[in-house]
């Protein structure tokens, strides 16, 4: 890849990369960061515009982080386009990409962030991807100490990535504000997402139940407990197009499941397989 042609700064190490970071904020440069897996889309961009109204300098991260995938084939299979994601991330105006290999984020004296996650990474995503959130807070930690930016920005498409993040940089990092970014979606109502690529046109259409079905969930909370409207939907997605791995309604905060009574901000979370792609989707669906 040429990187040196480009107008937008390229980091590969983190010794450089803190150079320049050092430079700047010896300006007195508030830093916004995005931290991402890569295969950028307008979601991503979001992320980065948000940034940009709120900090002098933004800087995004491009980093498949292998401690976070509990399935080799989903790791293997994940999305790969640097050129076109800095191309995109030049275009939307960004001052510093950082792009490691996986020695400079894990180098041979690196130690995991420990730290307590309670419940929070027992329920939905860490009930079935074991090990997922420890290997998203390593890797977040790790790069919230080499960039020590004042803001980050996290989609809210992972919705619960985004409580697990809060919590821990509450107690690691409680200098840098975290900031979540509304889901975007595309015009038929799919939640923006880097598997998406991986999707048949057919899947696509498909994955489009997700969206209708947390539409629905929200006309039924007037006249129904959680529990009955977690029932409801579930009925409706279990087909054959695909495999609905769970649905969830619960507490923004604490993730906990609700049974009887809603709570402001109580979130339904999707899980399902299309084909090997797997999609997540959520909504806050109280008041609706
Ligand atoms: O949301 C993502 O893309 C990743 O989980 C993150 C936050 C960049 C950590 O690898």
């Amino acid at each position: 890849m040429n990187i040196a042609v480009r107008k937008t700064h390229v980091f590969t190490e983190v010794r450089k990369l803190q150079l320049y970071l050092a430079d700047e904020k010896a300006k007195g440069a508030s830093v916004g960061f995005v931290p991402t897996m890569g295969a950028l889309h307008e979601g991503h961009i979001s992320l980065v515009s948000q940034a940009k109204k709120e900090n002098d300098v933004v800087i995004a991260c491009i980093f498949v982080n292998p401690k976070q995938f509990n399935n080799p084939i989903d790791l293997k299979n994940y999305p790969r386009t640097p050129e076109k994601d800095i191309t995109l991330l030049e275009s939307a105006g960004i001052d510093a990409v950082f792009l490691p290999k996986e020695t400079e984020i894990y180098p041979d004296n690196y130690a995991p962030a420990i730290v307590d996650l309670g419940e929070l990474d027992q329920v939905m995503e860490g009930k079935f991807r074991p090990g997922h959130f420890k290997g998203v807070v390593n890797v977040v930690n790790r790069l919230f100490d080499i960039v020590q930016p004042s803001k980050a920005y996290f989609g809210k498409k992972d919705f619960q990535q985004v409580a697990v993040i809060k919590h821990f940089s509450k107690i690691l990092h409680p200098q840098i504000a975290i900031v979540d970014v509304p889901t975007l979606r595309d015009a038929k109502g799919l939640a923006l997402s880097s598997r998406n690529m991986l999707l048949t046109e057919e899947q696509k259409t498909d994955a489009l139940a997700l969206y209708y079905a947390l539409e629905f969930a929200k006309t039924l909370t007037s006249n129904h407990t959680p529990k009955e409207v977690k029932k409801l939907i579930e009925n409706r997605l279990n087909c054959d197009k695909f495999n609905l791995e769970y649905v969830e309604l619960v507490d923004p905060v604490n993730l906990q499941a609700l049974t009887d009574n809603w709570v402001q901000g109580a979130t339904m979370c999707i899980a399902a397989f299309f084909g090997s792609v797997r999609l997540i989707d959520n909504m806050t669906i109280f008041p609706n």
